[in-house]
């Protein structure tokens, strides 16, 4: 490699490395106690070959991801009573993992196609799939689509969309501040920050409501300065389980279309928040109507049930069709050294799914159905802690919406409940309400009875 070439690489890498460091830092307590400083810098290596230590010596052992950590954890516990409400996905009644029917369907179909074939996709993916899903969050009738003015590319999962996102407004957009939300879902400053864009926080969760902190939202995008990126989840926000309303979207969107900041939108959840798909979108198509630009990075991995295969897609809406296909372009050019081309199974299931009626409408159904087990949860808890007295307003148990109730327990009273209950679930005190079962919400209830009642 060019010797220009490849100290520019080392030393922008170190760069990101250094700005995630201070960012992890500098910006949230809780972010700071997951990476230590030392973990993030490159060690070393030992320059000794043909020598008794290993050239990797001086390794530092990383510290386990706090999401994926608390699986770790829960794994290596034999209790039989253990519950397990770290991790984000689906389970049944009966704590198993589901595979939709209507997924089996559709990969039976794929499997009996006897013109179906392993070539590569192209750099953007299946153009069928992109489509697809371009319609599934913008809306059949979206103006954007029919005028030829969205680009979009399958991409890995929601965690590879929003990278390859970040990765191209780091490299082509004039504003290359970020301004995600307080908290927000753990991965997005990592993501961000090693995309080449410096993040910053938006007020959103005010603990003592455990609702939405509207005003402090509202005071910290009019200060951003103007064309910075906000990055908005569009439904069943991680890990608060808060949503505007659609009156508080509103005036999100007012504000910031006069100040020229540039939405992008985080849809992992559509339609696991309410059951539906089109209520789950109208904060991305509220957007979307006004004419304005955006981007929308969305996953397949909770909707329908596709956690593994890696299945998701960017979409950027432009205000023309020209600006459309150059930002295309330019986004060929992102993925194609970070993993040439996307997996082709998951966007084949999904794309079989999406243009089936039959088999679109069995989806609705069974997405209702993980999304109403969920509901159901929060009801139950909601009715066991009621029951047992437990001191208290745990009424933002049923106003929370999604996959996950923030509970407001502090992280003495988390380890005190893994300890003494078995019970596995992320330090800032958030609950899968997804792993949750009629078989083990009195033992829930038990716990954070126990521990309100003993830890302050
Ligand atoms: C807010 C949010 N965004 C994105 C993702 C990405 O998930 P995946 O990469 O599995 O689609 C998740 C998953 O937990 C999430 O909660």
């Amino acid at each position: 490699m060019d010797d220009t070439i490849a100290s520019h690489l080392a030393s922008s890498a170190e760069r990101r490395l250094s700005t995630l460091s201070h960012h992890l830092t500098g910006h949230s307590a809780s972010m700071a106690s997951e990476i230590p400083n030392s973990a993030l810098s490159p060690s070393a290596t030992a320059g000794s070959y043909g020598g008794a230590s290993s050239v990797f010596a001086n390794i530092l052992q990383a510290p386990d991801d706090s999401i994926l950590g608390v699986t770790v954890a829960y794994n290596k516990d034999p209790s039989p009573v253990k519950v397990n409400l770290g991790v984000g996905a689906y389970r049944t009644e009966e704590g198993k993992p589901l595979v939709l029917n209507v997924v089996r369907k559709a990969e039976q179909l794929l499997v009996n196609n006897p013109s179906g074939v392993k070539e590569y996709l192209p750099i953007t993916g299946l153009a069928e799939f992109n489509k697809l899903s371009a319609k599934l969050i913008f809306g059949s009738e979206s103006p954007a689509i029919r005028e030829n003015r969205v680009a979009t590319v399958q991409g890995l999962s929601g965690t590879g969309s929003l990278r390859v996102g970040g990765e191209f407004l780091a490299k082509h957009y004039f504003e290359r501040t970020i301004y995600i939300p307080q908290p927000t879902w753990g991965n997005h400053p990592k993501i961000f920050t090693l995309s080449g864009l410096a993040v910053k926080y938006y007020r959103y969760y005010d603990p003592a409501t455990r609702g939405l902190n509207f005003h402090g939202l509202l005071e910290d995008l009019s200060s951003a300065p103007p064309g910075a990126i906000v990055l908005l989840h569009a439904c069943a926000h991680n890990p608060t389980g808060v949503d505007p309303t659609l009156e508080q979207w509103e005036q999100i969107r007012q504000l910031m279309r006069s100040k020229g900041l540039l939405p992008f939108f985080d849809s992992a959840y559509q339609g696991f928040a309410s059951g539906s798909l089109d209520v789950d979108a109208q904060s991305v198509r509220m957007f979307v109507a006004d004419g304005g630009e955006c981007l929308a990075a969305q996953s397949y991995a909770k909707n329908m049930g596709l956690y593994g295969e890696r299945v998701g897609a960017l979409s950027i809406v432009c205000k023309s069709s020209d600006v459309a296909g150059r930002v295309e372009s330019q986004l060929k050019l992102v993925i194609r050294p970070m993993y040439s081309n996307p997996p082709i199974h998951g966007a084949s299931i999904v794309a079989t799914i999406l243009k089936n009626s039959e088999l679109y409408n069995e989806w609705t159904v069974e997405l209702k159905m993980m999304a109403d087990r969920i509901i159901s949860m929060r009801r139950q808890l909601f009715d066991a802690l009621s029951k047992r007295g437990t001191p208290g307003d745990w009424s933002h148990i049923l106003k929370q919406i999604g996959m996950f109730t923030f509970t407001g327990l502090n992280s003495d009273q988390v380890a005190f409940m893994t300890k003494e209950f078995h019970i596995y679930m992320t330090s800032d005190g958030r609950i899968s309400m997804a792993g949750l079962s009629s078989r083990t919400v009195p033992h829930l209830a038990d716990a954070i009875h126990a521990a309100v009642a003993r830890i302050n």
